[in-house]
């Protein structure tokens, strides 16, 4: 490293989006008890998931991250937890089925708490109070005392991310994630639309097959468990610092982000001699980049050679998100300069961030245009020779109306019906399935254009 690292050398960076703390002495009590309590994810899983996204930036595997744009203390039910395990898996068996390659599983869950805000300041009729930023920072009820920083909150947000972690372990490896298990809870929905019934059915064909062959999903454990990995947007710094931690399974110690698997920096917080990139680039974990309309070529150069200066694959992944109506004019000039510099990135599609729309004053997102983006995302990659390699989205398993449109419509007037989110609108259940298909559909074709066979059934 340039210049030297430790957890704390980004405190002598400039920050934004950072809370103002009341009382400081109880947020540094608040961290010292923090870096006292166990690590919620561990190195080797860390570097287990940068081989898996190794294998991306080959074109051998597909990443699928999502979940809420923001969890929150109130909604920390094992319903909510399972039903968005539980499409998250469909997302990924149907994606596997089509694509005939792995699907890297990256939740963003079990920390998923602190929000970056366009504003400081929230008016409501004359009222001006701070912003909501997260459970893990205030509350979000419009009061004086909801809306104070408050550190205690982060004990909560660690407990709950602990809770949360170990229900979807539970849930990933206990027989609940089996591919026999995720195959009947196809059945649900094979009556939707001809195409979903018809990929059902192929998956079940091919699990009947395995079956007659002497191939029991319930006992080899690639087809009874799954592997999935936890991930957040790395904001709250003197949090994740007090779960960085050494690791002492290798010579040279290096540090690692026990907060979560995968951490990322958002799209307002990568300013290259800023905190957020500074902490970023001393720990061992994969690191997203948000990469806006607003990223020039020339620092997205600099900021891959600060976070992944041995060019190593699996460490950097480019999180796009323009808005349909920007990704085009930025996106080859962004693949350009990677090819130009040969860095090695996992290209990953955000379709959400550049896509929100204010209808009816609630904020939501356009379907049609989350797949415009997505589209014009593996337009781009193809033409230039390069490799669409994730897909990024705010999804839950629930059947909320936070986004219009989709195969089930949801209409504008329908929004306020139930519109659960704390920040921004989310796919429902099946809208995300839906996103799923249609990838599914574009990874195939990117397959075979890439000269690998797709048996096709069809
Ligand atoms: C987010 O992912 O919720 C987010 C705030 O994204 P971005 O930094 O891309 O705006
Ligand atoms: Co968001």
């Amino acid at each position: 490293m340039p210049q030297s690292w430790s957890p704390s050398s980004w405190r002598s960076r400039p920050i934004v989006q950072v809370p103002d703390f009341p009382d400081n002495d109880a947020l540094n009590a608040v961290e010292a008890q923090l870096a006292t309590y166990p690590p919620l994810v561990f190195a080797g899983e860390c570097r287990e998931l940068e081989r898996r996204l190794a294998a991306v930036v080959d074109g051998e595997a597909f990443l699928l991250q999502g979940g809420d744009c923001a969890e929150s203390f109130e909604e920390h039910g094992p319903n909510n937890i399972r039903d968005f395990f539980r499409v998250f898996l469909q997302m990924a068996v149907v994606m596997t089925h089509q694509a005939q390659m792995p699907i890297v599983k990256v939740g963003r869950i079990a920390g998923q708490f602190a929000k970056p805000r366009s504003s400081n300041i929230e008016t409501v009729d004359g009222v001006s109070l701070p912003s909501y930023r997260g459970d893990i920072i205030n509350g979000a009820d419009f009061t004086e005392r909801s809306r104070l920083p408050d550190p205690e909150r982060q004990i909560m947000a660690y407990r709950q991310s602990a809770a949360t972690l170990n229900f979807v372990r539970a849930l990933a490896t206990g027989g609940y994630a089996s591919l026999g298990n995720v195959h009947k809870w196809m059945l649900d929905f094979v009556e939707e639309t001809p195409q979903w019934r018809e990929v059902a059915r192929r998956i079940e064909d091919a699990i009947f097959f395995m079956r007659a062959c002497g191939i029991d999903p319930e006992h080899h454990p690639e087809l009874r468990a799954t592997e999935f990995f936890t991930s957040h947007e790395a904001l709250l710094l003197g949090f994740e610092q007090a779960l960085t931690r050494q690791d002492s399974t290798q010579n040279d110690t290096p540090y690692v982000g026990t907060s979560g698997h995968l951490l990322w920096i958002g799209d307002r917080t990568r300013q290259p001699d800023y905190a957020h990139v500074e902490f970023a680039r001393g720990i061992l974990n994969p690191i997203g980049l948000k990469c806006g309309p607003s990223l020039a070529n020339d620092d997205l150069v600099k900021l891959a050679a600060i976070l992944n200066p041995d060019n190593r694959k699996g460490r950097l992944t480019l999180i796009c998100r323009f808005g349909a109506d920007k990704v085009g004019d930025h996106l080859p000039r962004l693949v350009e300069t990677v090819k130009r510099e040969g860095l090695n990135v996992v290209w990953s599609c955000d379709p959400m961030h550049g896509n929100t729309v204010t209808v009816n004053t609630m904020k939501t997102r356009p379907f049609d245009r989350i797949i415009a983006e997505i589209e014009t995302f593996f337009a781009v990659h193809r033409d230039m020779g390069t490799y669409a390699g994730g897909i990024h989205l705010e999804m839950t398993g629930k059947n909320v109306t936070e986004c219009t449109g989709g195969l089930f419509e949801v209409k504008a007037e329908d929004l306020h019906e139930r519109y659960d989110t704390l920040c921004d609108p989310r796919l429902n259940a099946r809208q995300a399935l839906d996103v799923a298909f249609r990838v599914a559909e574009l990874l195939k074709l990117q397959r075979t254009r890439r000269g690998k066979t797709v048996m096709a059934a069809e």
